[in-house]
């Protein structure tokens, strides 16, 4: 991996997000009333964790941008697309996760976003039905569109980098195929000769991304650059990328609390989960096909935390099931219940019951924000390729899967990843090791 320092954040730096919903307007109406001074950007990692440097008597905590040149909340500058015609103002209303007294003082500048066409082919996502759409030829011509829509932000606003988040729905599940999806000249061909059912919309987003000299951050669970053809792509442009689906309710719970578990040595039966959702994303998830994708995304989180080869005693056949209930009435209030059955001393079964009444995009924004200022921190100390120490902020993190690498999901282990990135991006050494 390379050590090199972080080059300044000089000028702007653009964010264009791939869906202009619940999400990602909370995260523009958050930033922006951040930066009148109207609201406090809770829960970000880059706004108010402190790491520490030096060992011993040097040592000192500071905050990420002590440590590393950071952009200021006054420099990002957004646009989106989106299937759907309407602004980031009436988006913002119509999600109904913010009240309108924490959007109006910030109207003007949300107005502004109008999304641009959205890439987008309706067999992903059977359930949206909008007309703000790109018409395309082929998958190839779909990127090429994207392309020109960066490259027309980049000429319109002078921004100096662009980053690319996707936060549009979740995409029906696109099983890696190494014949498709093994190599750029694969994935190349595939495009220009439009095998829609295995180039998601999402891939031309990230392809365009790439060649257009963008980061791309996947907040969903699709597969999109978690594929060979992506990772080459990315060292060939010198491009960092990260993904996959932004850890936020319940897998968040489930990483930071199953190391309860592992680490005092408990046996684990089983782990159920299943939530209520009312937004357009849990609409979307109730269609079998998306929810598939998320589903994969969420059951990878235990395997590598409490694992049976380890502990065969402990963990070798568990139960771990997840599911998601589209529920109207509770919008984008979504709430989870856990429950787990461990057992302990001779094996005596207990257990655990968690409720947790969260809010999706309240927990999402601080990590659309921190992945964006952290991918384009990568880019300026160039980090190119799957960023694992992103994976803090992921359920289903990247990995390369081709040579059987496990990746890292105890949230404990991916928060020593995250500071030592910083420590080292910053021109300190790493000192802390994941056991
Ligand atoms: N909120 C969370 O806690 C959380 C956690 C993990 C992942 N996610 C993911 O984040 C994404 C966004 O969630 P949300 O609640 O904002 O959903 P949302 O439905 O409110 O917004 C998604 C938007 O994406 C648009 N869209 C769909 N396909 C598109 C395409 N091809 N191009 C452009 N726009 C497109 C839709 O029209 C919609 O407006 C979802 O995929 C969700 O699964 C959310």
């Amino acid at each position: 991996m390379a050590k090199e320092i972080a080059k300044p954040a000089t000028g702007k730096l653009g964010i264009m997000v791939v869906g202009l919903g619940a999400v990602s307007t909370t995260f523009m109406t958050g930033v922006m009333m951040a930066r009148k001074g109207l609201a406090k950007p809770v829960g970000s990692m880059t706004q108010y964790d402190k790491i520490r440097i030096g060992k011993g008597e040097n040592k000192k905590y500071l905050h990420y941008k002590d440590i590393v040149p950071m952009p200021t909340l006054d420099d990002l500058v957004f646009a989106a697309w989106d299937v759907f015609p309407a602004n980031a103002y009436e988006s913002a209303i119509n999600a109904e996760v913010l009240k309108e007294k924490d959007i109006e003082p910030v109207k003007d500048e949300l107005l502004k976003i109008k999304p641009l066409k959205a890439a987008f082919d309706k067999n992903y996502a059977k359930r949206l039905d909008g007309d703000n759409v790109k018409q395309c030829k082929d998958r190839w011509d779909m990127t090429e569109q994207i392309r020109e829509d960066i490259r027309n932000f980049k000429k319109e606003t002078g921004v100096d980098r662009v980053v690319v988040l996707w936060a549009a729905s979740t995409e029906i599940y696109v099983e890696p195929d190494m014949k498709y999806h093994g190599t750029i000249a694969a994935l190349e061909q595939a495009m220009k000769d439009n095998v829609v059912d295995k180039v998601a919309p999402s891939m031309c987003y990230a392809y365009a991304a790439l060649m257009e000299e963008c980061p791309f951050i996947m907040g969903a669970p699709n597969t999109t650059v978690d594929i060979p053809a992506m990772w080459e792509l990315a060292e060939k442009t010198q491009m960092p990328i990260a993904g996959k689906d932004f850890k936020t309710g319940q897998t968040l719970v489930k990483s930071g609390f199953a190391p309860i578990i592992g680490t005092r040595m408990l046996g684990l039966n089983g782990w159920f989960s299943t939530n209520i959702l009312g937004n357009r994303d849990g609409l979307v998830l109730d269609e079998p096909a998306n929810f598939r994708t998320k589903e994969v995304s969420k059951l990878s989180t235990l395997e590598s935390i409490l694992v049976a080869d380890d502990q065969p005693d402990l963990y070798s056949e568990y139960y771990h099931k997840v599911r998601i209930n589209y529920y109207p009435p509770r919008n984008d209030n979504k709430e989870g219940w856990d429950n787990i059955d461990i057992f302990g001393w001779m094996g005596y079964p207990m257990q655990i019951k968690i409720n947790f009444l969260c809010r999706d995009s309240i927990l999402a924004a601080p990590l659309c924000l921190d992945l964006c200022l952290l991918i384009d921190l990568a880019r300026r100390a160039g980090r190119c390729g799957t960023q694992r120490f992103l994976s803090f902020f992921l359920k289903s993190p990247m990995h390369d899967y081709t040579v059987d690498e496990v990746p890292v999901n105890h949230l404990f282990q991916q928060y020593v990843m995250l500071k030592n990135a910083i420590r080292e991006m910053g021109g300190y050494e790493a000192d802390e090791e994941i056991d």
